[in-house]
C-alpha cells in the first residue's frame, strides 16, 4: 500500500518536471531566436530573390569572416558584398537577386548577381570546394575535363549532365553564355565579366588554401554551410597536428620535397634538380611532426651535387611530375638501389603525390589534398610516423614508391550518389586521441536544456 503511493507520487513528480522543462526549453528557444540573429534568419537560399526591396534591410545575416586566407577578402553591405581576389586584385560585386545594382563600386568591380546557379569550372581544383559545400550539381561546364579525378563529376561528364568545352570557340561562346560565372581564371580578365579568378594554391598555408571555401560560398549564400565545413576541418587539423607532435620523436625525421626538372624546350634542355620549398609544404611537414628541409641553393645543375646537399635527409617526396616508378626516381636522381648511405633508400622512404588518380593520371592530390587540408595531414602524419593517426591507416595521395604502393583509381564507378554532399576524407580526430571533444559545446541549445533540466529536477525535489 506504502509503496504503491510512493510509486504514484513519483510518476507524477516526473510528469510534472517535464512539463516544466518543456517550458523552459520553449521559453529558452524563444529568447535565443530573437537574441541571435542566425536563428531567425538567414540568407536567401539559392533559388529565392527578395521580393519587396527595402534598402535598410540586411539581406545576408550569415556572413563569413576570413581568418587566416591572405588572398581574398569579403565586405559585406546590405545588399551585396565586394569579395576580392587579392592577387589578381579582381573584385566582384555580389549583388542580391530582387535587389537594385549597386552604385558607387570600385573600378573594374565586376557586378554579379546571386544566387549563381550555373557555373563553369575552368581549373579542377574548384570542384572539391563546390562539391564540399553542396554545390556540385551547379556545375554545369568543364574544361580540363580529362584531369578531373571527382568520381562524380565523372559520372556527370559520362552522362551528358556536365558539357565539355572544345577548342571549337564558337561552341563553346555558346556553352558560356548559359553559365553565370566561369570559376578557375589564374588572372583577371577585366572584358570577360563572368570570369572568376582564383588564387587558392598561391595562398601560402593550409587552411589558407581551405579557407577559400568562403569565398566560393558568397556566391551561393552559403556561408553558413561554409562556416560549418571549414570549421570543421580546421578543428580536426588543429587536433592532428597536436596528436602528431605530442607523439613526436625527439630526433625529427628530416622531409625533403624534391624534384628533377627534365631537360626540355622550357629550360633550353637543361636539367636541373631541386629541393620544392613552398610554405605549406614546411607546414605540412612540421605539423606532422617532421623536420622540414631547406637549403640554399635551392636548385643544382648535377645530380651529384644535389645528393651531396641532401645526403642526411630521411624521408623524400618526389614531385617529378612524369616518372612514377622506383626505377624512374633512380633514374632522375642517379641514384641506385645499394647507395645505403642515404637514408631514405635504405629506410625505402621515398613517396610520390600520385597515390589517388583519376583514370588518365589526373591527379587527385591537386583537387581533394588542397581542399582537405585535414586529410592532407593525416597522409603526412602516417609518412613520419607509421603508427599514427592510427596503425592501420591507408593514406590516401601519399604513396609509396619504394615500397611499391599501388595507385588507387578515381573513375566514375566510385560516385555512389551525386546527391551527396562531399565530406572530408580525414578521419576524425576527436575520437582517434584519448579524449573526445567538442560534443556538449557543438550542441548549446541541448547543453542549456539539460541544465535547465538539471535545475528542474532540483527545485521540485526540494521545494
Ligand atoms: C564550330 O561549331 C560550329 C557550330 O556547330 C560549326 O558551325 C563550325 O564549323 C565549327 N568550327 C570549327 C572550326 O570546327
Ligand atoms: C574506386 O572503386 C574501386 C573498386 O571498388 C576501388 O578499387 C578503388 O580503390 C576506388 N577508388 C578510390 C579512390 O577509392
Amino acid at each position: 500500500m506504502t509503496r504503491s503511493t510512493v510509486s504514484v507520487n513519483i510518476n507524477e513528480m516526473s510528469g510534472f518536471v517535464q512539463y516544466y522543462v518543456v517550458i523552459i526549453c520553449f521559453f529558452f528557444f524563444l529568447v535565443s531566436s530573437i537574441l541571435i540573429p542566425g536563428i531567425s534568419s538567414q540568407n536567401l537560399p539559392m533559388d529565392q530573390c527578395v521580393t519587396g526591396f527595402n534598402a535598410d534591410n540586411d539581406y545576408f545575416p550569415d556572413k563569413v569572416t576570413v581568418e587566416t586566407a591572405t588572398m581574398f577578402s569579403i565586405n559585406y553591405f546590405k545588399n551585396y558584398k565586394l569579395v576580392t581576389n587579392k592577387q589578381t586584385n579582381e573584385i566582384f560585386a555580389l549583388y542580391q537577386c530582387g535587389t537594385p545594382i549597386p552604385t558607387n563600386l570600385p573600378t573594374g568591380a565586376k557586378p554579379i548577381q546571386i544566387s549563381v546557379k550555373n557555373v563553369a569550372v575552368t581549373d579542377t581544383s574548384a570542384i572539391p570546394f563546390l562539391e564540399l559545400l553542396g554545390l556540385r550539381s551547379a556545375i554545369k561546364l568543364l574544361d580540363t575535363s580529362d584531369l578531373v579525378s571527382s568520381p562524380c563529376i565523372q559520372s556527370a561528364k559520362n552522362s551528358g549532365t556536365i558539357t565539355i568545352l572544345t577548342n571549337n570557340q564558337t561552341l563553346n561562346d555558346m556553352a558560356l553564355a548559359g553559365a553565370d560565372v566561369s570559376f578557375g581564371a589564374f588572372e583577371a580578365k577585366p572584358t570577360d565579366q563572368k570570369s572568376i579568378s582564383i588564387a587558392t594554391a598561391s595562398d601560402p598555408g593550409i587552411l589558407n588554401r581551405v579557407e577559400w571555401l568562403k569565398f566560393y560560398s558568397t556566391f551561393f549564400n552559403a556561408e553558413s554551410k561554409a562556416n560549418e565545413v571549414y570549421g570543421k576541418i580546421k578543428t580536426n587539423y588543429e587536433c592532428l597536428k597536436n596528436l602528431a607532435n605530442k607523439n613526436a620523436k625527439s630526433e625529427k625525421p628530416i622531409v625533403a620535397w624534391i624534384i628533377f626538372d627534365a631537360p626540355s624546350d622550357f629550360n633550353q634542355n637543361t636539367p636541373s634538380w631541386k629541393i620544392a620549398d613552398a610554405v605549406f609544404k614546411k607546414q605540412l611537414t612540421e605539423d606532422a611532426g617532421g623536420s622540414y628541409f631547406n637549403a640554399t641553393p635551392l636548385s643544382y645543375a648535377t645530380s651529384a651535387d644535389f645528393l651531396k646537399a641532401i645526403q642526411n635527409v630521411d624521408i623524400v617526396i618526389d614531385e617529378t611530375f612524369i616518372g612514377s616508378s622506383i626505377a624512374d626516381f633512380y633514374s632522375h636522381f642517379g641514384l641506385t638501389a645499394d647507395q645505403q648511405q642515404y637514408k631514405f633508400v635504405k629506410n625505402q622512404a621515398i613517396y610520390r603525390e600520385d597515390g589517388t588518380t583519376n583514370p588518365n593520371d589526373g591527379r587527385d592530390w591537386l583537387e581533394n589534398a588542397i581542399a582537405m587540408g585535414d586529410a592532407s595531414l593525416e597522409d603526412m602524419i602516417n609518412v613520419i610516423n607509421p603508427q599514427l593517426p592510427k596503425s592501420d591507416y591507408n593514406r590516401i595521395w601519399l604513396r609509396n614508391i619504394a615500397k611499391n604502393e599501388p595507385i588507387k583509381i578515381s573513375s566514375a564507378t566510385n560516385c555512389t550518389n551525386p546527391d551527396q554532399p562531399l565530406t572530408s576524407k580525414a578521419g576524425e580526430c576527436a575520437a582517434l586521441s584519448a579524449k573526445g571533444t567538442g560534443a556538449i559545446s557543438s550542441t548549446p541549445t541541448f547543453f542549456s536544456c539539460f541544465i535547465a533540466f538539471i535545475f528542474v529536477t532540483f527545485v521540485t525535489l526540494f521545494i
